[in-house]
Order: structure tokens, then sequence, then C-alpha cells
């Protein structure tokens, strides 16, 4: 048994762990301006499969990333995406434990698409407490922690709320304010979804049934405002903390691309659940966090009495009940 770790501890590694994604993110800007200029794929390997993409880079941040937590945190354990997909996978215990994603984005990365970030995440006791997702690209740093909200630090102006505040200061999640904002119905929503990458025919014909009836009108969809798709996880996740989409849902993802924004949204007041028949409560169990099926709600202002939990219970349902579910790919 490991005793939990304290808010003070987890300020610091708060503070480790943005200058981390800080550094990371200048190898990420170096790899994009040499893949951009190379003349052929070059470094871009696949994985999986043709659209399940890895670049020299995306090992190269996660060597520098894991070597300078092993340096500070010798006694935490460390998940990243590319170790993991070659082979190290160890059990989630108790103990602090990282979960990096290096370059989340790797497509967008390599089209030069400004969409792309590294997502660094701590579970403590089997639940995400703490992370830390940066855009160098963008400027864009979201950064939260269990029971101390998430904040957004940037140099470009995003947006919008009534007051001024200082460029680069931090903001805190949401930028508008949820009460602000009810959810009738789906009807209406901004939201983001993701092709992933299994491409088997079952799959993506369950994936544009889903966003059809998401988009369609009535009666053979919800007739929601739009889709997006952003191509990182934590991205979508970190948008949906700061209110600028709705929701996110994706299955096929793993605990690395999501484990920072579960914190960051969580902390903006988001719901966060797992499949149909997880149950809706907005407790991230292990389950949730390795089960590969995300769904995460912005913080929404109950209607005509009803808690917050409620409207995003609501949405959750009404959500579940317009998408087909997607069999798991591995
Ligand atoms: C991917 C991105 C993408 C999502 C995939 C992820 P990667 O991560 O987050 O948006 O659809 O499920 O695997 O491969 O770019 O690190």
């Amino acid at each position: 048994m490991t005793s939990p770790l304290t808010p003070t501890e987890l300020q610091e590694i708060l503070g480790f762990t943005t200058d981390l994604a800080r550094k990371a993110g200048a190898l990420i800007l170096e790899g994009s301006h040499a893949i951009q200029r190379a003349s052929g794929p070059g470094s871009v390997g696949e994985k999986k499969n043709a659209v399940d993409l890895v670049t020299e880079y995306d090992v190269k941040v996660e060597e520098l990333v894991r070597n300078d937590i092993a340096r500070a945190y010798p006694r935490f354990h460390f998940v990243g995406e590319e170790s993991y997909s070659s082979g190290t996978r160890p059990p989630l215990t108790d103990s602090p434990t990282f979960f990096v994603d290096p370059i989340d984005g790797t497509t967008n990365f390599v089209h030069g698409h400004p969409y792309a970030c590294i997502s660094i995440g701590l579970v403590d006791q089997r639940i995400p407490v703490l992370g830390v997702i940066y855009n160098p690209f963008l400027e864009q740093l979201y950064r939260g922690v269990r029971g101390a909200g998430s904040f957004l630090h940037t140099h470009t102006p995003v947006l919008v709320t009534g007051t001024d505040t200082e460029l680069g200061a931090p903001q805190r999640l949401p930028l508008a304010p949820a009460s602000a904002r009810p959810l009738p119905s789906l009807a209406g929503t901004l939201i983001a979804v993701e092709w992933g990458s299994d491409r088997t025919q079952e799959a993506i014909r369950r994936k544009a049934d889903s966003f059809s009836r998401l988009a369609a009108a009535p009666p053979n969809g919800v007739m929601a405002h739009s889709l997006r798709s952003v191509g990182s996880a934590a991205l979508n996740i970190a948008l949906v903390a700061q209110g600028a989409l709705d929701m996110y849902w994706e299955i096929g993802c793993w605990p690395w691309d999501v484990c920072a924004g579960i914190v960051i949204a969580q902390e903006a007041g988001g719901f966060v659940t797992g499949s149909k028949d997880t149950p809706h409560d907005g407790v991230v169990t292990e389950s949730i966090l390795t089960g590969r099926r995300y769904l995460i709600i912005r913080g929404v202002a109950g209607i005509s009495g009803e808690s917050s939990l409620d409207a995003q219970r609501r949405i959750a349902r009404e959500f579940y009940d317009t998408v087909e579910d997607i069999p798991l790919d591995e």
C-alpha cells in the first residue's frame, strides 16, 4: 500500500510536469520542421495499419519524458504510448503512474496540421489526479490537478469571457461559466468525434451511421449543430473542458490519450463516463480509464431544478440512445 500524494506534492509535480511539457514541446516543433522539410515519408512509420502512424519524434519525445521522470520521480511508474506499443505493458497498481502520449495527433503532426500536443497524465491510487496538455504549435497549455481546478495558459487570445485577461496569464476553465450554458438536448450541440485507426468495414459503418444520426434532421437524427474531428483525443477533451465543444466521444483510444484530459475536464465541471453500460455517475474508475470507450460532456447548467450532474447524465443517455457501440479492435 502506498499513501496518496498530498496536495503539496501534487502542486510540485504539476510544476515539474509543466516544465517537462514545454521542453517536450520544443522537440515536437523541431520534429515538425524536420518532417515538413523532408521530401519523402522519411521517418514516418506504421504501427497496426497504414493510418496508425509513428515518427522518430514520437519515440524521441517519449524517451526524453521517460528519462526526466525517472530522474525526478524514480519510484513512479510510467506508461507511454510508444513503449506500450512495442511491448512494455505494466499492470496498473496503487502507486503513482504517469500516462504519457508524447505526440497526440501524430497524423496531424505528419501533415503539418497544428493540432498536436504532448499529453502527460498522472494516476494515483488508480484515479487520474493531474494532467498537462501542451500544444506547442498554438502555444496553448492546459493543466489541472484534482481538487485544485484546471486552467488554460496561452499567448493566443481564445475568448471571450467579457473580462480582460492578460495574455499568457492562467484562465480558469471553463472559460464561460457553465451556469449560463444549459443543454436542453443534443439538438444544437457541437460534438467531437474521431474516425480513429480501426478502419474495418464494420467499425466504419457503425461510426458513419452514428455520425449520420447525430447530424440528420428528425425523425432520422437529432440534428446536432455540427461534428468536429480535431485529430487529437487530448485536445478534443481540452476543448470540452474549455467549453468550446459540448462533448467528445471516442471508442478505441487509450488511457494515455485521455488521462490528462480527464483531470482537466473534471476540474472544469465536466462529466466523464465509459460505455453505454457503465454507471453514468461521473466517477472515473480504473475500468473507465482503461476501458477505451469515452464520453466527456462539458459543465452544464441544469434545467428547472435539475442538478448539473443530472443534466449531464440526461445528455449521456440521449447520446447513447443515438449512437451504436463499436467492438474494440484489439
Ligand atoms: C490518436 C489521436 C486521435 C484518436 C486516436 C488516437 P495518436 O492518438 O488521439 O485523435 O482518434 O484514437 O490514437 O496516435 O495521434 O497519439
